[in-house]
């Protein structure tokens, strides 16, 4: 197994590793890499949703996809592999078969307004389109190391409040409330600056820019803070930008790392499965 970073900051390549018979310690070098990397790319992998199911397990307890994501199409989503879900442009007799659509996806972490967000998010490519609908995942411990003295003043032993109304494709969720004033606006509020569980470094955690709120501060103060941050947390040198070809595997550190998606063409297919694992409370 060789393991081959992407970016000084973000990344690592892993090549010659049988994902389906890894050994223990094997297993446990992979998790480290992937700790320490944010982002672990395995290429040429030929997964189906069991299977990516399995692999998902080894990082953990499986949590489910957020209620209004659940796959329509049965089979290796719903059936085999009630953990896997389908990330999809497609449509099938009317039904998109999965979530997201062909649009841009802005920063975000998955599902943080959960009082325990998940882990470790799995994202495997079945079919990609010729161009566009590229991944990108930042670093947000490389971030904080570089945030201005100026910003971590204002976030450094505050929580910030982490809205659950709309999918990160922006779409507002089923059963949910459009949100006029983010201070008021249900949510789960978070420690900014946490601290990872395993490697103990400490990295920024805000969700995403979409109705963000730092609690305590008034709205104008917190929008603005907001914005610095969130600029400053998309500079390049903190991220890796991803061009899938089919067969790639996907592996990211959901509390330490944001990722998006930028647009693709609709009229062409692309087609992920997904899984994900159970985290605990941001401390
Ligand atoms: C996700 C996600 C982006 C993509 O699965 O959580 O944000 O590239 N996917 O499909
Ligand atoms: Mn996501």
């Amino acid at each position: 197994m060789e393991l081959i970073p992407l970016k000084e900051n973000v990344g690592v390549e892993v090549r010659g590793a049988d994902l389906a018979a890894l050994s223990d310690d094997d297993f446990a070098a992979l998790r480290r890499a992937w700790v320490d990397s944010g982002v672990m790319v395995i290429r040429d992998q030929a997964l189906d949703g069991a299977a990516l199911q399995a692999l998902a397990a080894r990082f953990g307890e499986l949590e489910s996809p957020p209620a209004s994501e659940r796959s329509a199409r049965d089979g290796a989503g719903a059936d085999e592999a009630p953990f896997v879900w389908y990330i999809s442009n497609v449509v099938e007799n009317g039904k998109p078969i999965g979530s997201l659509g062909a649009g841009e996806a802005e920063w975000h972490t998955d599902m943080s307004y959960l009082d325990a967000p998940p882990t470790a998010s799995l994202l495997y490519a079945q079919e990609i389109p010729p161009s566009g609908g590229n991944t990108s995942f930042g670093s947000m411990a490389a971030a904080l190391d570089a945030l201005p003295a100026h910003l971590r003043a204002v976030i450094e032993g505050r929580t910030a409040k982490h809205n659950s109304s709309y999918t990160s494709a922006g779409e507002l969720r089923k059963g949910a409330e459009a949100v006029n004033d983010p201070s008021q606006a249900p949510g789960v509020s978070h420690p900014i600056v946490r601290t990872h569980p395993e490697s103990g470094r400490q990295s920024i955690f805000l969700g995403r820019r979409r109705n963000g709120y730092i609690d305590g501060l008034p709205l104008a103060e917190s929008e603005r803070a907001l914005d610095e941050i969130w600029e400053f947390c998309g500079r390049d040198e903190f991220y890796y930008e991803h061009v899938w070809r089919t067969g790639d595997l996907i592996v990211w550190d959901n509390r330490s790392m944001i990722h998006r998606r930028e647009a693709f063409d609709a009229s062409s297919r692309r087609v992920m499965l997904r899984a994900q694992v159970k985290g605990d409370r941001p401390r």
